[in-house]
Order: C-alpha cells, then structure tokens, then sequence
C-alpha cells in the first residue's frame, strides 16, 4: 500500500496550517504509521515538534536538491511522529529547483521511496503559491485548507480555489480538496458566525469541517513541542482534528 500524501495549504499566513499539521500528525501517529514535512523554510513544524535542526542533520532541502533520500532525512520525534525536518536553507532550496526540468514534480519523485513506509504523509506548506506548495499540490492526494475565523478570512481564497483547479488540470488530476477547517473560532462573536456562514455558502461543493476553537493552548503545546491532544487533552480542542481523521481515513 502507498501512503495517502496530505497538502495542508493556504498562502495567507498564520491561519493555523503548521499548528494543524502537528495536531494531525499526533493523532495519525497514535495508530498508525505517519510522516510530517515541514515545506517551510520557516521551519516552524521542525521547531513545534521540538527538533532542533544541527550542521550535519539532512533537512528537506538536500532531499528536493537531490542530495539526499528522503528516508535518510527523517527524524523520529518524541510523539511518535516521523518528520521530515526544513530550515531556512529550503528558500535556496526553492530557487535552485527553478531551473530544474519538471520541476513541479521534485517532490513527488522524491518522496516515492518513503511511500510504502507510511500510511499517511502530511505536507505542511509556505504561505505562498510558490514552487514548493505547488510541489506539495502535484504530490498530494488531498488537501485541507485551513482558514482562520477573521475579517478578510476568504480574500485569497479564491487565488488559491484557482490554482488548485490548474493543478489538477496541468499537473495531478488525482488532487482533490478534503475540506476547509475554519480556525482560531471564538465562540458567539459574530466575526466567526460571520466567516462560518459565508464559507457554507459560497463553498457549496466544498465540505467545511467543524471550526477548532481558539486557545492560547496551541500556542502552549508549540512551545512544548507536543501534539495538542496530548498536551491539553481537551475534547473541544481536539474534537475537529479527529473529524478530519475520520474523513482522512474513510478515504483511505
Ligand atoms: N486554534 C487556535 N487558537 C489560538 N491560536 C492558534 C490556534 N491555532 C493556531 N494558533 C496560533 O496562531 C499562530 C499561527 O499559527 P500557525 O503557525 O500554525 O499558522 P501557519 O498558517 O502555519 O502560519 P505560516 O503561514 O506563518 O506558516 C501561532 O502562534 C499559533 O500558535
Ligand atoms: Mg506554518
């Protein structure tokens, strides 16, 4: 069996994709056999999941430059969790593949040998719609779009709606959105209400899962460097990251 590969995209910054990443992949390694990248050259799933990235440890910036294998890259985390590590290094690493023919396709061909070692592989992208989340949408069979409950929330959207669309067409008919997850919810105020019902209805074919409250604990659990379900175990926190799963795995 190959693994089911997971895209957590939105190019707008700080709308939970790195914090979800990490509280998937913790509930995913409790059961079953899961890989994290971090697409990132901010790093910043490395540092959630309390990796500190040395001079000699490979990084997913030799692996898309073709220096290194995939497997020979991953880090085993203390949650159980395998991740596949980026440091800033991975902005030269971006640049360096644009000259390279086929260069939507570096990264699925990179990650084939890991494969069969993984149920589950979840890429956690840049907020931009630059070559490596483009990478990460050849390589993926499903999306999850995380969107945070603000003023704004869905300006952007839309960029990203299209170039899904592209994706599929030019490069990865198999790409097919899993969902949006509307995060950072606050409870009664009418900013959330206001972003819950817009994205059901001008989302219509889209399924919208239900929103994660927000909590300073995510933020906690970050510095942490543990999966939120272990570190707060609160079931309102955790709850719309197993409905994910639960989706995830009834596709897979
Ligand atoms: N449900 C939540 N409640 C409150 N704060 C949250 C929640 N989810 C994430 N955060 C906080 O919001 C900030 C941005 O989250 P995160 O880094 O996961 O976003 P991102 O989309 O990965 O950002 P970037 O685009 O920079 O990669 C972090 O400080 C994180 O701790
Ligand atoms: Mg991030």
């Amino acid at each position: 069996m190959l693994s089911m590969i997971i895209a957590i995209a939105n190019q707008k910054g700080g709308v939970a994709k790195t914090t979800s990443t990490l509280a998937l992949g913790g509930l995913r390694a409790q059961q079953g056999s899961c890989l994290a990248i971090d697409l990132d050259p901010q790093g910043n799933l490395t540092t959630g999941l309390g990796v500190n990235v040395t001079d000699d440890q490979l990084t997913a910036y030799e692996v898309i430059t073709e220096q290194a294998e995939a497997l020979d890259a991953v880090i085993k985390t203390k949650s159980g969790l395998d991740l596949l590590p980026a440091d800033i290094s991975l902005a030269k690493g971006e640049t360096e593949l644009l000259s390279k023919v086929g260069n939507f396709y570096i990264l699925k061909e990179r990650l084939e040998p890991a494969q069969s070692h993984y149920q589950h592989i979840l890429i956690d992208c840049p907020p931009s719609l630059g070559l490596l989340t483009v990478n990460a949408l050849a390589a993926a069979d499903r999306l999850l779009i995380p969107v945070q409950c603000q003023f704004f929330a869905l300006k952007g959207l839309e960029a990203l709606l299209d170039t899904i669309q592209s994706v599929k067409k030019r490069l990865n008919p198999n790409l097919q959105i899993l969902g949006v997850l509307p995060t950072m919810a606050e409870k009664n105020t009418v900013m959330t209400q206001d972003v819950l019902s817009t994205l059901k209805n001008q989302l219509e074919a889209i399924k919208i899962f239900d929103p994660v409250p927000k909590s300073v604990k995510f933020a906690e659990s970050n510095l942490a460097g543990e999966p939120i379900h272990q570190y707060a175990g609160e079931w309102r926190l955790v709850q719309p990251y197993r409905s994910v799963i639960q989706a995830i795995q009834s596709e897979s």
